[in-house]
């Protein structure tokens, strides 16, 4: 071995990928990687990175780098796993579709609040637009949907519902509904232009005459979608009945069970959960894993159990774009989970404990790592935001 390819470095300089010349053992003389190996998991890392571990005969301190693999490893710093540069060009294109959508929906309800009809053709192009895109690539666009924007709630929510219907009558039994769900979805609150401002902003709990007028919207909502000409019941039905619930405790009409279309009751799971999941004037935001646990137990009942579980299966614990925090103080952005492991998604590295962002993203399945796991989401300032930081790594890469 030439000496040239040989360099001790202190632990801080392990990273993912390092190969290491020598065996490394712990106190007692355990063996921990042979030399040769690559670091392939972050449980290994950490391990690694111990005070405790030795190297070689001699049980040296030192790490012994195989400088030559470093060097590959700054060469594939430059270029970031495929996967993470197409997840980062759908989220542009998904960025600038919702963002349209979200104007178009502003300036539908505004048209509607200046005395006009909805432009239904408008609300069409919106829902095909979207539709077009979770159909090339559902990953980007839903993963915006947890991106928050307080200011323009109630359009963003439009948009958000929308997108989350469509992707849950995609994966079950009504592809063939989906343009009318997902009009039905856009449009659902519609009808809160004729509930009073002072009522839709309340803090604190509505009083009985507030509570009923708040109640009414779905209806005004169907009276405005027919108004503007739009009669196909499955439409009309996602915006009448999108808050009735399984167990008849919902509203306008108190519907139980088998009597909600499955269309509202879509409607109905997209709209909870993006609820939920949003910051609101009267209380903090749930991070995707509360909300998504609090639907499946306690709001069970009130939800249609098959639809409930395919919205669970399809969002997961831990949705893809979300930023979580790993037990080892790195942090990471899941780029896709699994229905049958749902605490153990792909994720990209965007930092390490302290904070510093890795170079080339490495990109890491959490099923493999037995000594870290996820405890807990990032919440940004301002909110979150999928591409900032993980296009500031691909450039800082670069
Ligand atoms: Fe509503």
């Amino acid at each position: 071995m030439s000496s040239s390819r040989k360099g001790r470095r202190s632990k801080r300089f392990l990273r993912l990928g390092s190969r290491l010349l020598e065996d490394a053992y712990t106190q007692d003389g355990t063996l921990l990687l042979r030399a040769g190996a690559r670091i392939t998991t972050l449980t290994e890392l950490a391990r690694l990175s111990q005070p405790d571990v030795r190297f070689g005969k001699n049980l040296a301190a030192e790490i012994p780098i195989d400088m030559e693999n470093e060097a590959v490893l700054d060469a594939e710093a430059m270029d970031p796993d495929p996967e993470v540069t197409e997840f980062l060009k759908g989220v542009e294109r998904a960025r600038e579709v919702k963002h349209e959508s979200i104007s178009n929906v502003e300036s539908m309800f505004a048209a509607v609040e200046a005395g006009e009809v909805v432009d239904l053709e408008l609300a069409r192009r919106t829902v095909s637009r979207l539709l077009e895109e979770l159909l090339g690539d559902p990953r980007a666009l839903v993963s915006l949907t947890q991106l928050k924007n307080a200011d323009a709630y109630t359009y963003t929510h439009s948009v958000h519902v929308c997108v989350l219907a469509i992707h849950l009558a995609l994966h079950t039994d009504f592809r063939d509904q989906v343009e009318e769900i997902g009009l039905g979805a856009l449009l659902h609150d519609i009808g809160k232009i004729r509930v009073p401002l002072h009522i839709l902003n309340k803090q604190g709990p509505l009083t009985p005459d507030e509570m009923k007028q708040m109640k009414l919207h779905p209806v005004f909502g169907v009276e405005q979608l027919k108004k503007s000409g739009e009669t196909r019941p499955t439409v009309l039905s996602c915006v009448l009945h999108h808050h009735e619930k399984v167990s008849g405790r919902g509203y306008p009409d108190g519907k139980r069970g088998r009597h909600i279309s499955p269309f509202a009751m879509m409607t109905s799971i997209a709209d909870i959960y993006d609820a939920l999941t949003t910051d609101r004037p009267y209380r903090a935001a749930m991070d995707p894993k509360e909300a998504i646990l609090m639907m499946a137990k306690q709001m069970a009942e009130d939800l249609h159990e098959g639809l409930l579980q395919s919205f669970v299966s399809l969002v997961g614990y831990y949705p893809v774009g979300s930023e979580v925090q790993l037990s080892n103080g790195f942090r990471a952005r899941v780029l896709r989970h699994y229905a049958s492991k749902p605490n153990e998604p792909r994720v990209v590295l965007t930092a390490d404990a302290e904070g510093r962002p890795i170079p080339g993203l490495p990109v890491i399945e959490m099923s493999k790592e037995c000594g870290v796991s996820i405890v807990g989401f990032v919440r940004g300032e301002g909110g979150f935001s999928v591409a900032r930081d993980l296009a500031g790594g691909v450039r800082k890469a670069a």
